[in-house]
Formats: structure tokens, sequence, C-alpha cells
């Protein structure tokens, strides 16, 4: 089994965060000899021949979008770790377990990218792993790893780390910017584009904690050693959160390319009490559902958007058959509707219709029109209803609240009609 990022948790399950034990299993050795032998440019060049594409949900190429920053000084790195995505919660346990490799990764990216200051920006329910990290930095400050004149080689790093306040809007890059300037988290207009006008307007890289936690393994073994891992397009491991109606839900560090039927009862173990599967969600609340007929699809990031979905933020939510698919859409169509920061009306006015509908339908007093209804509220979010989404919004928030109905739409329309019919849920 392939592990770059959780082999040390799995070793040193309780100290795997401490500096002594990540110097013990050869942290910070990449970056000793980075720091003495390598121009910022080569390791440009190893993270561009990785192919690592990014974790935290569009899956950019991270080699590329370092190749757009813009030239101006300063600029910046933050780290995106505000993970609200629901269903995932494997940053958590990279922030957690193994703060250093984070930290290692960001001085890393920092030299690379001619960062001197980087900011870690934590979700504000995440208190042990924010304490975590803001231990290890200090660990780090403490061993010279951060500060001036770093191990000796003239480049000085600092690093701050911010908690939010709880918005999942938060991990939108531009609304995270937004709030670490102290600013409502609300979504910028794009373009400019970060990497060109960013944190306080400069320069700025925003990577997922995940993203940025493969860095040491990839300048210490080399871009092309992580580019053998793994089908084209989805290369390296990957971790996936799995949670819902499996016997053995967890993070589970993979290889792509297995198939989801491998997935869901090879490292899920099958589905609790032996029930069917129904359907499940591959890549967080805002990906479109899969169903049976996509088991043997093969678990890479294209062809799961080949299969108009995606892989997004890496949460797998598994249903079985007791679930009652129009509470399922409900549920999280009423994040969104929730998490909605409000400046687009489609996304604020139409996540809160499509909310009122849906509960009409499973509260029994549906009508035969509200699904088309349901459909024409979500037209209205994202034109075309096609996949990938297009959108009427600033942020892809508002149309993250109508893969649920293309998805019930698609896949259950009889259970929709069930409930229309007989006044309420099927299933009782
Ligand atoms: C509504 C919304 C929420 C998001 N939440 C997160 C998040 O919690 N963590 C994250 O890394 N990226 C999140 N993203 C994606 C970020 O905007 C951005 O693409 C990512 O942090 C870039 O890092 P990467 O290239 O390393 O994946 C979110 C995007 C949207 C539209």
């Amino acid at each position: 089994m392939t592990q770059i990022l959780t082999t040390r948790m799995e070793a040193h399950p309780s100290d795997s965060h401490t500096l002594g034990r990540y110097e013990d299993t050869g942290g910070y050795a990449v970056l000793r000899t980075a720091l003495a032998g390598m121009q910022p440019d080569a390791i440009v060049a190893e993270v561009k021949a990785s192919n690592l594409r990014g974790r935290g949900g569009a899956n950019f190429p991270c080699g590329v979008k370092w190749g757009f920053l813009a030239p101006s000084r300063p600029r910046y790195l933050v780290i995106n770790g505000d993970e609200s995505e629901p269903g995932t919660f494997k940053d958590r346990q990279l922030l957690e377990r193994d703060p250093h490799q984070l930290i290692e990764g960001i001085i890393l990216s920092a030299y690379a990218l001619g960062v001197h200051h980087a900011f870690i920006y934590i979700r504000g329910e995440y208190p042990r792993p924010a304490r975590r990290v803001q231990r290890a930095v200090e660990e780090a400050y403490g061993a010279g790893y951060l500060g001036r004149d770093i191990l000796g080689s003239g480049f000085d790093l600092e690093v701050t780390v911010h908690l939010g306040a709880g918005a999942y809007i938060c991990g939108e890059e531009t609304a995270l910017l937004n709030s670490l300037e102290g600013r409502r988290g609300e979504p910028r207009i794009k373009p400019p584009f970060p990497a060109v006008e960013g944190l306080y307007a400069k320069p700025t890289i925003v990577n997922n904690v995940e993203t940025i936690s493969n860095i040491p393994w990839i300048v210490g073994n080399g871009g092309a050693a992580y580019d053998a891992i793994g089908p084209e397009g989805s290369r390296g491991t990957r971790m996936f959160s799995l949670s819902g109606h499996v016997n053995q839900p967890g993070n589970y560090e993979v290889v792509m390319g297995m198939t989801w039927r491998d997935f869901i009862y090879g490292y899920g173990g099958g589905i609790r009490h032996g029930n069917a599967l129904k359907a499940w969600i591959p890549g967080g609340a805002s990906a479109p559902w899969f169903v049976e007929e996509h088991l043997d699809t093969p678990l890479t990031i294209d062809d799961v958007a080949k299969n108009r979905s995606m892989l997004g933020s890496g949460a797998v939510v598994v249903m079985d058959e007791t679930t009652c698919m129009v509470k399922a859409a409900l549920r999280v169509v009423r994040f969104f509707a929730h998490e909605s920061c409000g400046q687009c009306t489609p996304c604020r006015e139409g996540a809160t219709w499509l909310q009122q509908v849906l509960t009409r339908i499973e509260a029994g007093a549906g009508r035969d029109i509200d699904l088309d209804l349901l459909l024409d509220i979500s037209d209205n979010i994202s034109p075309g209803l096609a996949w990938p989404p297009a959108m009427t919004t600033i942020c892809p928030l508002g149309p993250s609240a109508v893969s649920p109905i293309t998805s019930i739409a698609t896949y259950f329309k009889d259970e929709v009609a069930a409930h229309v019919h007989g006044g309420g849920c099927p299933l009782g």
C-alpha cells in the first residue's frame, strides 16, 4: 500500500504531531537539503513535474497555479484549512496529527515562491487542530525552521495561524482572503485571481492543507516519482473521508484508480447491516450523486468528471436503502441555504426556495408540479443544469445547492412522486 501523508500517524499515533517525532522519522531533512542546494525554480519545476492537483476541491494543477504568481512583491502563501464541506475531515487529521509535515511543506513552498509571510487559515470549529498547529509553529520557530535566516540559508519566513469564525463560505479562496483581512467573508469577483491580486491586493497563492502536505515528499523524492504513482490526471495518493452507511468509515489515503466498488466494499467494508447501497456523494456535499451503475467507474478526478460529478474535497458519503432521498436532498440544500453569504440573489433566494419546496414535499404536502419547480429554480441558479455547472453567481456555492436536485430528478423521480401521491415518505 503506497502512503505518502499518513505513514507517521499510523506508526506513531500518540506523538506524531511533535517536533521530536517528526525529526526522528526524517522530518525537515528535505528542507535542510533543499535550502542548502536547490534553487527556488528547481522546486517549482519538481512540483510541476509531479502533476499534483489541488486537494481543496477544484483539483487545479498546483505547479500551474504557482506559475501564475505575478512578479510583484510582497507576495503571500495562504493555506486553506477551512475544511467546511460536509463529510470532509481529512485536513483535520493532517493538521492534528502531522502539523510539521504541513509546516515543512509551507517552508519549501514559500522558498520556491519567494514568499516571506505565510498564513494558515483554520476553521473556527477546529480548536484542537488549531492548538496543535500553533504549538508546532512555535516549535519550528524555536528550532530555527521559521523566522530569520532559516538554517543559515539567508531565507526568512514568518507563519501566522488564523482561526475562522465558522462560515462555510470562508473556504472559498477569495472569501477566505477577505476574512483574513478582517472583512466579511464574501467571495470576490474573479479575475483578478489571487495569484495576481490576493491578500492585501498582493500576489497570493492559496493552497489546501493536503496539497501542501505533499510537498516535502515531492521535493525529497522528485516530481517524476510522484508522477509515477496512480493514473494519468490523478497522480499521487489522495485522502478520502468516507462516512455514512458503511461498516468502516474513516480517512483513507489511497492511490486513485480503483473502482468505487473496491473503495466502498473494500476499504469501507461494505454497507451496514448487509443493506443495499442506494447512492453516494463522491466528492462532498457540492457534488452530484452516484448510484449503483457507477460502482465500476474508476475513482479518478477525470472519470468522475466524465460521469457529471466531481471528486471535489474527497468526501464520500454513502447512503443505504433506508435513506429517504427527499430528506437527504433537503438536508444538503438546507446547509447551502444556511451558508449562502447572501451576495448573489440566485444563490441567496434560490437555495432558500429549493429548501421550502423540498420541505413541503418531505412533509407530504407536495404537488405534482414541484419537481419541475425545483428544476426551474435550479436552472435560474445554474443555467442549463449542465456539468460542470454554468453560474449566475460569483462563486460556485449556489450551483452546489443544485446538485442534490438534479440527483433526485435523475435517479429518484419515482421516490419524489411517491412522496407527493402518498402524502409523505414511502419509507415511513
Ligand atoms: C463554497 C466553497 C467552499 C470551499 N471550501 C474549501 C475548503 O474548505 N478548503 C479548501 O481547501 N478549499 C475550499 N474551496 C476551494 C478553494 O476556493 C480553492 O480552490 C482551494 O483552496 C485551492 O487550493 P488547492 O488548489 O490546493 O486545492 C472551496 C470553494 C468553494 C466555492
